[in-house]
C-alpha cells in the first residue's frame, strides 16, 4: 500500500493545571510517516516531540486535552477509537520505546517473563514455546547468555542492557508495523548508545518496520534517518528528506538546530 501509515493533522492540545487553568502545549502539528522509512523528530527539550508522539496511543500524561486535529493510522481515526479497539492496535500494530527502559519493564517479574507474556497474549500457545521465544528474542538483540538473562530481573540489568530488552519487546515480541522511539538511548555513554541505534536500524529495514525516532542527536539524524521534522515550541517549523534538511535547512531554527550540533561536536 502506498501513502503514509501515519498521518498527525493539525494536532493541538495542552494541560490543564489542578487549578483548573489550560496552558496549550501542541499548536496545530502536522507530519506523516511514510510507510518502510525511519523519519526522525528532532527539537530541543521541550518542543512537543513526546507529548506528539504519546497522543499517538492516548499515553500523554492525565491532564491533556486536546483542542484540535486529527491521528490516522492507515487510514483509521485513532482519536475516535474506544478503549478496546485502541487495544488492538497499542503494542500489537504500534508500539513504543520510551527513554527509561528499566522503568517501563515490570520490575516483579523476570525479564524473560514479561517477554514470554506478552508474546503469549498476542498470539497464543504454551508457556515453554512463550519462553523459547523470549530467549529467542533477547538473542537476536545481541543480549550475551540469553537463556540466563531471561531469569534475571529488570534491577539486574545495566541501562544499555534493559533498553536492549525493550527493543525486543517492542519490535520483536510486539511485530508492529509502526515503531515509536523516544530518546531511546538517552542517558546511555557514547558506544551503547551507538551500538543500540545500529541494531534498531537493522532491525527496522530488515522487517520493513516504519520508524519514528525522537531524538536530540543531529549525527544519527544525517547518518540513518529518510526524513526529518523539526518542532518547536510545539510547533512543526519544517519537514523534508534528511539529506535535504542537513544541505539546506530553510527555517532559521532548524540552521540554528544544526549549528548548535556542529558546536557541541567540536566540543566533545
Ligand atoms: N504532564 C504534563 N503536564 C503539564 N505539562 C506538560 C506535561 N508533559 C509535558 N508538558 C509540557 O508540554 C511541553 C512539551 O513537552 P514534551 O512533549 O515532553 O517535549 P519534548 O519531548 O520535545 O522535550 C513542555 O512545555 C512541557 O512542559
Ligand atoms: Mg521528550
Amino acid at each position: 500500500m502506498n501513502g503514509p501509515i501515519l498521518e498527525i493533522d493539525g494536532f493541538s492540545g495542552g494541560f490543564v493545571s489542578r487549578a483548573g487553568e489550560f496552558t496549550p502545549v501542541l499548536h496545530d502539528v502536522s507530519y506523516s510517516l511514510e510507510r518502510g522509512a525511519v523519519t526522525a523528530v528532532v527539537g530541543e527539550t521541550g518542543s512537543g516531540k513526546s507529548v506528539t508522539a504519546l497522543s499517538v496511543l492516548q499515553l500523554q500524561a492525565p491532564g491533556f486535552r486536546r483542542t484540535g486535529g486529527q491521528i490516522r493510522f492507515d487510514g483509521t481515526d485513532l482519536l475516535s477509537l474506544d478503549a478496546q479497539a485502541l487495544r488492538a492496535i497499542r503494542g500489537r500494530r504500534i508500539s513504543m520505546v520510551f527513554q527509561d527502559a528499566r522503568a517501563a519493564l515490570n520490575p516483579v517479574f523476570s525479564v524473560g517473563q514479561q517477554l514470554a507474556d506478552t508474546w503469549r497474549l498476542h498470539n497464543g500457545g504454551s508457556r515453554a514455546a512463550a519462553m523459547e521465544k523470549a530467549v529467542d528474542a533477547l538473542r537476536q538483540v545481541q543480549i550475551p547468555e540469553p537463556e540466563r538473562r531471561a531469569r534475571q530481573y529488570p534491577h539486574e540489568f545495566s541501562g544499555g542492557m534493559a533498553q536492549r530488552a525493550m527493543i525486543a519487546l517492542a519490535a520483536l515480541i510486539c511485530t508492529p508495523e509502526l515503531l515509536l522511539l523516544d530518546e531511546p538511548t538517552t542517558g546511555l555513554d557514547v558506544t551503547t548508545q551507538a551500538d543500540i541505534m545500529e541494531l534498531l536500524l537493522d532491525l527496522a529495514r530488515s522487517r520493513g518496520l516504519t520508524v519514528c525516532l525522537i531524538t536530540h542527536d543531529l549525527g544519527v539524524v544525517a547518518e540513518t534517518c529518510d526524513h526529518v521534522v523539526v518542532m518547536n515550541r510545539g510547533r512543526v517549523v519544517e519537514t523534508g528528506s534528511a539529506e535535504r534538511i542537513f544541505t539546506a535547512p530553510q527555517d532559521p531554527y532548524t540552521r540554528r538546530l544544526l549549528a548548535a550540533s556542529v558546536l557541541t561536536e567540536d566540543a566533545g
